[in-house]
């Protein structure tokens, strides 16, 4: 196979250099094929390392901020953590850095690490905005940028981003948040068209509301009757179902996508319906 060289019209990153890791295509350094996880020291990233390490036969490279618990994930995963922060593109560079130095290559990117924010965007501190863009739609796109070249030169790899249905249909009081998982899945089907032809796979995965310290860390709990909050297992679940089987989207739980698809199909009527009911 051909290397690919640096992505057109891009200015050129350390790692798409062809001497920074040898010549392409690499071997990865253990022979097995590696998931690099974010968000994986809490609630669903810490669930998708979980079911990797049960499948067996993958090296996993752990990313969150909090040492402490993502020692302890990485330790019951047999997992290598590499802690940082990715609210900037250093942060992202670093930790894609890291991973290329500790195991050769990333096959699998599992891009989990999120925040939320509710209330009145009226009242959202501009900070705040910025973390929640930083965090969950810039942070995705920098990772990506900077594992992109080694899976393209490879000709093979798994990109996976974590969704929300709130990124499927706007919920009130979470219009950044909704904005920044929009985008997340816009970013993925545009990278999808610029990676047809290629082995390169574009995944979303799209929770509803999914039990874990996510509300708590936000400041607001969730209030909603429905959906009812799943197990983050489910969501590691259909997250393995998508890179296995290479599904483009996969809603958890699956009926979520008749709301998106219904907001689809007739969105003044389904914006007068979840106006009014919510
Ligand atoms: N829970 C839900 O209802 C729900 C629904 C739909 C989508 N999601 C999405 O699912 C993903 C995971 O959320 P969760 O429910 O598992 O929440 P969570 O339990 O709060 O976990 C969030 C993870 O993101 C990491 N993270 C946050 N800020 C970071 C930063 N600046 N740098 C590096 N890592 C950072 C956290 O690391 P530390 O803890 O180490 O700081 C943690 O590992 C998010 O993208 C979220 O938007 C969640």
């Amino acid at each position: 196979m051909e290397a690919a060289g640096p992505l057109p019209h891009s200015p050129v990153l350390p790692e798409d250099r062809p001497g920074r890791h040898g010549p392409a295509p690499r071997a990865h350094r253990t022979g097995a094929p590696v998931a690099l996880i974010t968000g994986a020291s809490s609630g669903i990233g810490a669930a998708v390392a979980t079911r990797f390490a049960a499948e067996g036969g993958w090296q996993l490279l752990l990313n969150g901020r909090d040492q402490e618990r993502l020692d302890r994930i990485a330790d019951h995963c047999g997992a290598t953590a590499l802690p940082c922060d990715l609210s900037d593109p250093a942060g992202c560079g670093q930790l894609v850095e890291r991973a290329l130095d500790v195991a050769g290559g990333v096959d699998v990117l599992v891009a989990g690490a999120g925040i939320g924010w509710a209330g009145p965007f009226m009242a959202m501190p501009p900070a705040a905005i910025d973390e929640v863009l930083a965090v969950d739609l810039a942070a995705v796109m920098h990772l990506t940028r900077r594992v992109l070249p080694d899976i393209v030169r490879r000709d093979r790899g798994h990109l996976l981003f974590v969704g929300s249905i709130a990124g499927a249909v706007g919920v009130r009081e979470e219009a950044v948040y909704s904005a920044a998982k929009a985008a997340v899945a816009a970013f993925a089907e545009s990278l999808r068209y610029e990676l047809a032809g290629s082995r390169v796979r574009v995944s979303v995965v799209v929770p509803g509301a999914v039990n874990t310290p996510f509300f708590t860390r936000r400041g607001a709990p969730y209030q909603r009757s429905r959906p009812r909050p799943i197990a983050p297992a489910r969501v590691a679940d259909a997250v393995w179902d998508a890179v296995a089987h290479e599904r483009s989207e996969v809603f958890v739980p699956g009926w979520l996508q008749l709301p998106a698809r219904f907001k689809g199909l007739a969105p003044a009527l389904f914006r007068r319906l979840a106006t009014r009911f919510a």
